[in-house]
This record gives structure tokens, C-alpha cells and sequence, in this order.
């Protein structure tokens, strides 16, 4: 009788400008791939919903488009990838985005005799950016994500998915997505680097259909 294949668990992070379609596509490959999508900034609105004290904390720098300080973030991932779900591996959603939250990663994987096979860059344009988010409206209820120009849902305002009330997100407005890209670049595009440099980072043209993107996407992890 043959033995089953042990397949490693499998670590992915999408790494991208905001807007460059990370949250998109990491719902697509956690339903392709049957892996959970772990989105630090899903966690931070979340808690802010239930009004936490995380989550107030996290409002402070998300109103203005600067990043959650790394002690806090860290230690929220960290302990979320300690669930069962996770045996299998994890999508990661804006997670990491500065240095130390990428060696913290690495760190904690490595005790497990594990670590990151994939870290896909979606590369979009700052001027895609500003116009997809201008444009971006969310599910209050289920989070689905439309465009109004590129992905508009059926009826205006309303989630085809479960009839829930679509909004916008306050930091969509255009001077937070401007510092939000100013940060971007100064903190998380350092990652880049350092991803080439373990050889686990893949270039994907994000400005292309969402389909096409998932397509490219899949393509680069399943060679991985
Ligand atoms: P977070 O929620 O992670 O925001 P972000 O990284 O800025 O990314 P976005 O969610 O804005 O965009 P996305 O790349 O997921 O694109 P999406 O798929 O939605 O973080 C928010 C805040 O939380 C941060 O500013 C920070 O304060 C804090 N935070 C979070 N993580 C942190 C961390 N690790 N450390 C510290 N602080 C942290 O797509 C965008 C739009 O484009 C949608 O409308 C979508 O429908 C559309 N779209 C997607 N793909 C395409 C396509 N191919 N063509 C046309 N339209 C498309």
C-alpha cells in the first residue's frame, strides 16, 4: 500500500503597496488551498468593532496610516498561528510589514523546524493604488471586498454575498492612503530585500485581472 505523502505545512505572505489586492487574493488562495488567511489588519478592525482596548489602541495609528507598533502586532499574530487551524500552514495578509516582525516570523517557524515558502509581491502602481481605494467598498457583515469601477456589487451599497451593508473605509480617504503609501515604502518595502536575499520572493503583476493575478499566483506557489 503506498504511503501517504507528509506534505510541509505551507507558509505564504503577500507582501504589497495598500491596495495592491494582498486581502483579495489571500480570501482566494485560503479557499483554493484550504488554508486560513490571517490578516493583521482584519484582527486590529475587529477588535475595534468590539471596541477592545487592542483595538483602541490600534485606531491611534491606523486614523493616520501609520503602523501598529511591533510588539503589539507581533504578539497577535504569534499567538494566532498557535490554533490548530494553522497545522497546515497560513496565508498571511499584511503580516509582516517592517524588519522585526519578518525576523520574529522566522524565529518563531524555525523552532518548529518550519519557514516562509512563499512570500508573493503584488506590484501595482501608486496611481492604481489611490484609484482602487478611492473606489473600495467593504461588507459590514461578512467583510466580501468590491471596487465600484473594476468589482461592483450587484445592487449599490449591498454585499451579493450575505445583503449586508457596504462601507468605506475611513482610512480609503486620499491623505491616509498618501501616508499610508509614504509608509509603505519607508518601513515594509525593506522586505523586499530581505525576502530576494532567502530566495522565497516572487514578482507578481497585480495590476492585471483578479483572475489572472490568482492564476500567477497559484502558478508560483505550486513551483515553490
Ligand atoms: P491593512 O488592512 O492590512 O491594509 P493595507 O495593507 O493598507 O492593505 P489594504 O487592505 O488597504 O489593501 P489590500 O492590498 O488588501 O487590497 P484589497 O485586496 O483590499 O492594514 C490597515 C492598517 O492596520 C495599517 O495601515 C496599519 O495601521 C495596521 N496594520 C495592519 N497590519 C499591520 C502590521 N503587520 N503591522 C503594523 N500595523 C499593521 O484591494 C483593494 C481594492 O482593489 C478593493 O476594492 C479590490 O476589490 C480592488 N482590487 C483588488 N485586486 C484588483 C485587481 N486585480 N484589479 C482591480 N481591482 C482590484
Amino acid at each position: 500500500m503506498a504511503t501517504p505523502v507528509q506534505q510541509e505545512p505551507l507558509f505564504i505572505i503577500m507582501l504589497g503597496a495598500p491596495g495592491a489586492g494582498k486581502g483579495t487574493q489571500a480570501r482566494m488562495l485560503s479557499e483554493a488551498l484550504n488554508l486560513p488567511q490571517i490578516s493583521s489588519g482584519d484582527f486590529f478592525r475587529e477588535n475595534l468593532k468590539n471596541a477592545t482596548p487592542l483595538g483602541l489602541l490600534a485606531k491611534q495609528y491606523m486614523d493616520t496610516g501609520a503602523l501598529v507598533p511591533d510588539d503589539v502586532t507581533i504578539a497577535m499574530v504569534m499567538d494566532r498561528l498557535t490554533r490548530p487551524d494553522c497545522a497546515n500552514g497560513a496565508i498571511l495578509d499584511g503580516f509582516p510589514r517592517t524588519l522585526p516582525q519578518a525576523d520574529a516570523l522566522d524565529k518563531s517557524l524555525a523552532a518548529k523546524n518550519l519557514q516562509v515558502q512563499r512570500v508573493a509581491l503584488l506590484e501595482v502602481s501608486d496611481e492604481a493604488v489611490i484609484s482602487r481605494l478611492a473606489g473600495r467598498r467593504v461588507c459590514r457583515d461578512c467583510q466580501a471586498m468590491y471596487q465600484v469601477e473594476f468589482n461592483p456589487p450587484k445592487v449599490e451599497g449591498v454585499c451579493d454575498v450575505c445583503g449586508g451593508q457596504l462601507y468605506q473605509r475611513s482610512d480609503d480617504a486620499p491623505e491616509t492612503v498618501r501616508n499610508r503609501l509614504f509608509v509603505y515604502y519607508k518601513q515594509t518595502a525593506p522586505l523586499v530585500g530581505y525576502y530576494f536575499a532567502h530566495s522565497v520572493l516572487v514578482n507578481i503583476d497585480g495590476e492585471q485581472p483578479m483572475e489572472k493575478v490568482r492564476a500567477d499566483l497559484l502558478a508560483a506557489i505550486r513551483a515553490a
